[in-house]
């Protein structure tokens, strides 16, 4: 951080987030609260809070939150030093010059001018394919079925006959050299000197999901080879975190979001109305493209190709997805290659079908194995059903098991019976149980009930600051349970010593969004109570659990020798059993 913490605090305090956010999202008062609709996925009816005394965000839907930092932050792309600089111009307030680490405002700079050549590029080739240069990549485009108004939605264009074209246009416009190279639209050598990455091929720009371009795709208008060219990988351009079509599939407001493999699949689709396509950039899909979707959606349907590398693509997407925290179901496209061919062939109703009856992902994944298995012969099949049950052992809910034992004895020649007793043969040899996947990333969090408490405790302190006292005096940050939640404790209660409140503060100690977003967790969890009588009885529950649980926690790390904390622990026992005598009052 590069800005001291108190003028961070004056920036932050001088832009009140209703008066921010309502620049962005249309805005309405709801009891103490205002709501609206999430920018951040797709919704019919408003989960999208914003709170003016907390000064923070919340979305009930996705779980996206935090301060007015993380909002400018999240929504347009901006690193922690940018959305400080957009909200003190915002404000009136100057930044010291010297604050800006020098490193940092060149790399900035440099950002700025990249994204500048690759807007420019974008606008030079469209141009290109409006020319007469430009009319066999129109004829081939109007060939494969675009309209005109696509064409123009996805900003296609045509990279000229020559191998310089585009280099000599920015020479012209006053583009240096060295931004040039860095944009990867012209390379070097020695031979040649500075030339094109792309000509004679047809262009699709890349945009990210705030649809500034980041870099292109170009397909060569014939069977030559390599097929596409890519941008290389720059200072803008991450292949790993961006997915061609985001930026429209976004506001699809469908409910689910439909993954493909190539840059013509998304745009046929979108042309066919199934506007909540994208795909991934030429590359495998990674867990950051998960949590990238998660931001959006609950729901993927993969469209990938129908064979054997759009099934391999499937069935390592598949996991990636599920612990994202994502449902995945598969859209088989049989007997046509891909989306594009499929709607050609058949039209959007089909497609609508199909996507209707996009297969459960896991379903997908036993039929891909059941592929290897010959069933004419009783070995190999029953191999096969061992291997299924296997895999249905691993479900933690013994519904869900139940449910594809029903499922999977409907489809494949086995009773449920016979299914299920081979499903408890592999519990009872201690099959390991498939563990929820440790993740980095804490969106989808398991609420298992007792983090749940912990959040209602600090959130009932932001609405009631006048329980400080009373909680803090039977829980410790400490018997929190995760070292963010001891963070938090510990700072909310530093504040409310002192007689202040201001979670949005806190937020800003965090530096990562995605812890910030779990503070704006934190601080908005809510319990359905319908009276007052209800809240008091809700708070002493919650001091119960999270009291036992953090005398269940502190039991388990004491030292024998520690007679001090053993002590300690006895009297925190003592206050547990006599909670029930405490009387709460709001
Ligand atoms: P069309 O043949 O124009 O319909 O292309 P497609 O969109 O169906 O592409 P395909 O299924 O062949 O490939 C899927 C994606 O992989 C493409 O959109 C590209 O991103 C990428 N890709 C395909 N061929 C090449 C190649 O030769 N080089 C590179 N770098 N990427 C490729
Ligand atoms: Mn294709």
């Amino acid at each position: 951080m590069f800005y001291s913490d108190d003028l961070i605090e004056e920036v932050r305090t001088r832009n009140d987030i209703v008066d921010v956010i309502s620049g962005y999202v249309k805005l309405q008062r709801k009891g103490s609260s205002y709501f609206g609709l999430c920018p951040f996925h797709n919704e019919k009816s408003p989960s999208f809070s914003v709170s003016p005394s907390k000064q923070m965000y919340y979305c009930f839907g996705c779980g996206a939150g935090g301060n007015v930092f993380t909002f400018i932050r999240e929504y347009e792309n901006f690193t922690f030093p940018e959305a400080v600089k957009l909200l003190a111009d915002r404000a009136g307030i100057a930044l010291p010059e010297q604050e800006y680490s020098e490193e940092n405002k060149k790399k900035r700079d440099l950002r700025m001018q990249v994204l500048e050549v690759n807007k420019m590029a974008g606008k030079y080739y469209y141009y290109l394919l409006h020319t007469e240069q430009g009319a066999r990549a129109m004829e081939y485009l109007k060939n494969r079925g675009l309209t005109d108004e696509t064409i123009r939605k996805f900003g296609l264009g045509y990279a000229g006959q020559y191998s310089d074209s585009l280099f000599r246009y920015l020479k012209k416009q006053g583009i240096s050299d060295s931004i040039l190279k860095e944009s990867g639209l012209v390379q070097f050598n020695e031979k040649q000197g500075m030339y094109d990455k792309f000509w004679n091929r047809v262009m699709f720009p890349i945009m990210d999901v705030n649809s500034k371009v980041i870099g292109f795709g170009g397909r060569v208008m014939g069977d030559a080879k390599p097929k596409y060219l890519n941008s290389p990988e720059t200072i803008i351009f991450d292949k790993s975190r961006n997915l061609y079509g985001l930026h429209a599939a976004r506001s699809s407001r469908k409910k689910n979001l439909l993954v493909c493999e190539g840059y013509m699949d998304v745009i046929s689709m979108h042309q066919a109305g199934f506007t909540n396509a994208v795909a991934s950039l030429g590359t495998a899909l990674t867990s950051q493209h998960a949590s990238l979707l998660k931001r959006y959606t609950n729901e993927i349907i993969l469209t990938y190709d129908s064979d054997e590398a759009g099934t391999r693509a499937a069935l390592r997407a598949i996991p990636l997805l599920k612990e994202a925290g994502l449902t995945a179901k598969v859209l088989r496209m049989e007997p046509y290659k891909d989306p594009d061919e499929f709607i050609k062939a058949l039209g959007k109703d089909a497609f609508q079908e199909r996507i209707d009856h996009a297969e459960n992902s896991f379903l997908f994944e036993i039929s891909v194995l059941q592929k290897s298995y010959d069933m004419n012969d009783p070995e190999s099949k029953t191999k096969f059903f061992q291997e299924t049950a296997r895999k249905i052992s691993e479900f933690e809910l013994e519904i869900e098991r139940e449910n594809y034992i029903e499922a999977i004895a409907g489809r494949y020649q086995i009773s449920f019976e016979g299914l299920r007793k081979m499903v408890m043969n592999c519990l009872m040899q201690g099959v390991p149980v498939r563990r929820q996947p440790v993740r980095q990333s804490m969106a989808p969090e398991k609420d298992d009930g007792i983090r749940k408490s912990q959040r209602l405790l600090l959130t009932w302190l932001t609405e009631y600051p006048k329980l400080y006292p009373l909680i803090s005096s039977y829980i410790e940050p400490e018997d929190f349970t995760d070292e963010l939640y001891q963070q938090v404790a510990s700072m909310l209660y530093q504040q409310l010593s002192r007689g202040e409140l201001n979670p949005a503060k806190i937020t800003s100690q965090f530096d990562d969004p995605e812890e910030q977003r779990m503070i704006a967790k934190i601080f908005n969890t809510e319990v359905r109570v319908e009276t007052q009588e209800d809240t008091k009885k809700a708070i002493k529950e919650s001091i119960r659990k999270v009291m036992a649980n953090g005398i269940e926690q502190r039991t388990a790390k004491l030292d024998p020798a520690d007679m001090a904390g053993l002590q300690k622990l006895i009297a925190a026992k003592k206050r547990l059993q006599e909670l029930n005598r405490l009387h709460i009052s709001l």
